[in-house]
């Protein structure tokens, strides 16, 4: 790369950083940008090719970059869209990587619902700001529901209900509170909403700095131990990798 090339790509890093950590805190950028990010993510069809743009210097995808290992999220994604799931749910939507992924796994009358506490532990929630742009990621014929709350209220799992409408989940993501009392109320309210033969992921299984896993591994460690062999899989690059990895359990 010549001297002009590299300071023009350093110029763009740093561009990028400021406008994202600008858009974390306000999400002005995301509203600015709603245009151009909905055309863009129009054109994205399938899990590969949203995988492929989510990891890549777009700076679209930056302001909804997954806090994800590539190899895992893609291989979970891709068991997810072998089911081509009917309704998903996913607890903690952050940036809302994961939930664009969800959208091009899912079945293209999908109903999706992302669950999110503003300002909640383990990532910080979203600014309302962002919300339209979250809307955009839908596929046309798909129904998506942004519910801001505490997903260990009783009054977000009514909220669900009702969207749900008695229909069960194909498909749980748990990747809200870490602590382990919170994933295990996530586990505990949710998974009921499963459907037999329906597909629950956790986030974060492998033991790593606690801001950042929290009492997932634990917990997770507990629940496998319950599940006979062939209920439960583990995704993980390198169990040595310091967080991240992902639990999925065939209900
Ligand atoms: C690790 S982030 C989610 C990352 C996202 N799934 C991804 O991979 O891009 C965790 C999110 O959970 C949210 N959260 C924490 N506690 C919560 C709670 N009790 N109810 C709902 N969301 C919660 C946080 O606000 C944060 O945005």
């Amino acid at each position: 790369m010549s001297a002009g090339a590299a300071k023009r790509s350093l110029l763009y890093k740093a561009l990028v950083y400021a406008a994202t950590s600008l858009d974390n805190r306000t999400g002005l950028v995301s509203l600015l940008s709603l245009p151009l990010a909905a055309h863009r993510l129009r054109g994205i069809g399938s899990v590969e090719e949203a995988i492929s743009f989510l990891f890549s210097d777009s700076i679209i995808a930056k302001l909804i970059e997954p806090m994800q290992i590539r190899e895992e999220i893609e291989a979970l994604a891709r068991l997810v869209a072998d089911t081509r799931p009917r309704v998903v749910v996913e607890i903690g939507t952050a940036r809302g990587g994961t939930l664009f992924i969800w959208t091009r796994a899912a079945a293209p009358d999908a109903t999706i619902v992302s669950i999110d506490l503003p300002g909640g532990l383990f990532g910080g929630g979203y600014p309302r700001l962002k919300a339209p742009l979250y809307r955009r990621l839908a596929l046309p014929g798909q129904e998506l529901h942004l519910l801001r709350g505490d997903s260990h209220s009783i009054e977000t799992l009514q909220r669900l209900k009702e969207i749900l409408q008695g229909r069960k989940i194909d498909f749980l993501f748990i990747d809200g509170d870490h602590r382990y009392e919170g994933v295990k109320r996530d586990y505990e309210l949710y998974s009921p909403l499963v459907r037999e033969g329906g597909i629950i992921a956790f986030h974060d299984i492998v033991p790593g700095p606690p801001e950042m896993v929290g009492g997932v591994p634990r917990f997770w460690r507990e629940l496998k131990q319950r599940l006979p062999r062939g209920k439960y899989l583990e995704i993980v690059r390198d169990w040595g990798q310091g967080g991240y990895g992902i639990g999925v359990v065939f209900k």
